[in-house]
């Protein structure tokens, strides 16, 4: 039996949840071409790890971060917790805490659980964002970290970034900015997010979901290079002589593709994408709304509405790929592979079960 070769993987066309996204073309060539190297041994694939030098300075540029530093790491789940285990290494503090808005991914919650330290969760505002006041009153001398997310996974929503610089400068902590799904999307808005705009320290920021890579391709990027050394460890058989990413072998295919999608789609290509997915999102929730949903206001290219449970199951039997938040929301994230086609059939499919459900019970039903 050939079970790969019998199976298919899934297509895009019903994949509404989802922040990972059908690889540009040419990330995914690069993403073969590579895929037999390693860039977590750089002494033996050389070629693999300057591509890797070429895409932290294509991310710095994304993110507004000359001379920057950092890795392509497996995703932002390893890349947050990176910054977290720079901000304990740094901190002075033996009971060292994160704080972090609600809104946070749960990744942080991963890291807390291995580097044993407190993670402070804080509430956020009518508008989904973390909550300032909230923020000030739960810092304190051992916070290391202050998190503030840049594109929130359930609604987009950007935190106000400077203003949590300044909170974690007030205790002597750093600043991390989780802009995993957002950093391929933001450069176009007028958010203040990224190391220009803020003393952000850290960031998550992933070419492989709005950056149009191939999986596996997080990034993480430092303000200075000497934050890396407290995550590095030496390496006594390899050529080189330390590694600062939590994974040892690596996907050189990652790293190359995210060079491959950037270097094509920075910046006309993914503005192109970025107007494209936003008036998707503004066209879906205006869809929604006219139909008597409440709909979450899409300031990023991502679209909550209150849809009811029995509907929400009924479209993903049609085979909506579809998820909620933790609120039971309908959460549609307008990637790149979602087309307007692909929303007003999804559209469609709901105005048939609406018709459906009311059209009354007879006796001769
Ligand atoms: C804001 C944010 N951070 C981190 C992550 C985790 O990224 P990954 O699934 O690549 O580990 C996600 C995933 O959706 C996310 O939305």
């Amino acid at each position: 039996m050939d079970a790969v070769r019998e199976v298919e993987p899934q297509d895009f066309d019903r994949v509404l949840s989802s922040m990972c996204t059908e690889p540009h073309p040419v990330a995914r060539d690069a993403a073969e071409r590579f895929l037999a190297t390693n860039p977590g041994d750089p002494g033996t694939y050389p070629q693999v790890a300057e591509l890797e030098r070429e895409a932290i300075s294509l991310l710095g540029e994304v993110a507004g971060l000359e001379d920057p530093a950092g890795y392509v790491a497996s995703g932002g789940t390893e890349a947050n917790i990176q910054a977290v285990r720079i901000a304990r290494e740094r901190a002075d503090s033996r009971t060292p805490n994160v704080v972090m808005p609600e809104s946070g991914h749960f990744s942080f919650q991963k890291a807390a659980d291995l580097l044993e330290v407190e993670l402070r969760i804080v509430p956020t505002d009518d508008d989904h964002r973390a909550d300032l006041a909230a923020v000030r009153s739960c810092v304190d001398s051992d916070t290391a970290l202050v998190v503030g997310v840049a594109g929130t996974t359930e609604y987009g929503r950007v935190d106000p970034i400077p203003e949590l610089g300044r909170v974690a400068r007030s205790v002597d902590a750093m600043l991390h900015v989780d802009a995993a799904w957002g950093g391929f999307v933001l450069p176009f808005t007028d958010d203040e997010w990224h190391f220009g705009h803020a003393p952000v320290d850290t960031m998550t920021i992933d070419p492989h979901k709005m950056g149009q890579a191939a999986v596996p391709a997080g990034g993480l990027l430092v303000r200075s290079a000497d934050l890396l050394d407290h995550l590095a460890v030496d390496t006594p058989y390899l050529e080189s002589t330390s590694q600062a990413t939590l994974t040892g072998t690596r996907s050189g295919a990652g790293v190359a593709s995210a060079v491959a999608a950037m270097e094509a789609l920075w910046p006309d290509g993914y503005r192109r994408q970025y107007v494209r997915s936003q008036n998707n999102a503004e066209w879906l929730a205006e869809a929604l709304e006219k139909r008597g949903y409440e709909v979450v206001d899409p300031t990023l290219p991502l679209v909550a509405a209150s849809v009811p449970r029995s509907t929400f199951d009924a479209l993903r039997a049609r085979g909506w790929r579809i998820s909620r938040t933790a609120t039971g929301e309908l959460r549609v994230v307008c990637m790149p592979h979602v087309t307007r086609e692909m929303l007003a059939s999804f559209i469609g499919d709901l105005d048939r079960l609406e018709v459906r459900a009311s059209v009354p019970i007879t006796s001769d039903d």
